[in-house]
């Protein structure tokens, strides 16, 4: 089951980091969980703030049989933590493309996906899982993120919340889903909970492209493709996205 061998760490740079140097040597499904991170990092390399009271950790994915890409394992925590937030802590999140989760539009948890090569081929999928818990927020995020403690209204105890996450990823999902011809399912579950559709009119503010209006064509987990209110075909990677 993930996390039957669960590393905790006091302090490493990057529970991420630390997998990509042992990957080789650990067992799938291994969980690295560490209490403060001083190098944590995000989608785009940004800085991703990691001190003691969050949940920060990463799961070791190199199945035999089950597939490898790294969308669909990023698809199923983001579900995993939607639906453990709703249902066990009574919480109203979203999840906003690609994989972040929101609540009160403000980000909770942010997950990161990462491939390592051997040789041609992928030798494992990390996917990084950042929940701001118990933790205080730095003055420059403190306006878009938000820590459950302060959503329910008392501190959470970190290992039961990483059990639950875990045991819901395997038991609700991986042991489902991850087979050649269930996969695709988690695809449509995932475009089911995102907040945005296929259709909707949404307005995108772009760092290259100033701002964007149109309507969403299609939906990816590395891009967004839009056409723009001049009948343009425009893909988009990142940017900040507002359903109209
Ligand atoms: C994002 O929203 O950009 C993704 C943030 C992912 C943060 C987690 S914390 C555990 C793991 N270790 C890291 O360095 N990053 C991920």
């Amino acid at each position: 089951m993930i996390g039957d061998n669960l590393i905790l760490l006091d302090k490493v740079d990057s529970t991420n980091n630390y997998i990509k140097k042992h990957w080789n040597e650990l067992p799938s499904e291994t969980v690295v969980w560490a209490l403060e991170q001083t190098e944590g990092y995000g989608r785009k390399n940004s800085r991703w703030y990691s001190p003691l009271g969050g949940l920060w950790f990463s799961v070791l994915f190199k199945p035999r049989k089950r597939p490898l890409i790294p969308y669909y394992y990023l698809r199923m925590y983001s579900l995993v933590i939607y639906n453990v937030l709703k249902k066990k802590y009574k919480l109203n999140p979203v999840i906003k493309w690609p994989n972040d989760i929101l609540i009160n539009s403000k980000k909770v948890c942010g997950i990161l996906g990462e491939s390592v090569y051997n040789g041609g081929s992928p030798g494992c999928v990390i996917v990084g899982v950042g929940i701001n818990v118990n933790n205080e927020l730095p003055e420059e995020v403190s306006n878009s993120s938000i820590a459950l403690k302060d959503l329910v209204g008392k501190e959470i105890a970190l290992r039961k919340l990483l059990n639950e996450l875990n045991h819901v990823a395997y038991h609700s999902y991986y042991l489902k889903y991850f087979k050649p011809k269930a996969i695709s399912a988690i695809t449509k579950l995932w475009l089911n909970h995102l907040n945005v559709k296929i259709g909707d009119r949404v307005q995108v503010s772009t760092e290259n492209d100033g701002t964007l209006y149109g309507k969403v064509n299609d939906i990816q987990s590395d891009y967004l493709e839009i056409i723009d209110d001049n009948g343009e075909i425009k893909k988009l990677n990142s940017g900040e996205l507002i359903v109209l």
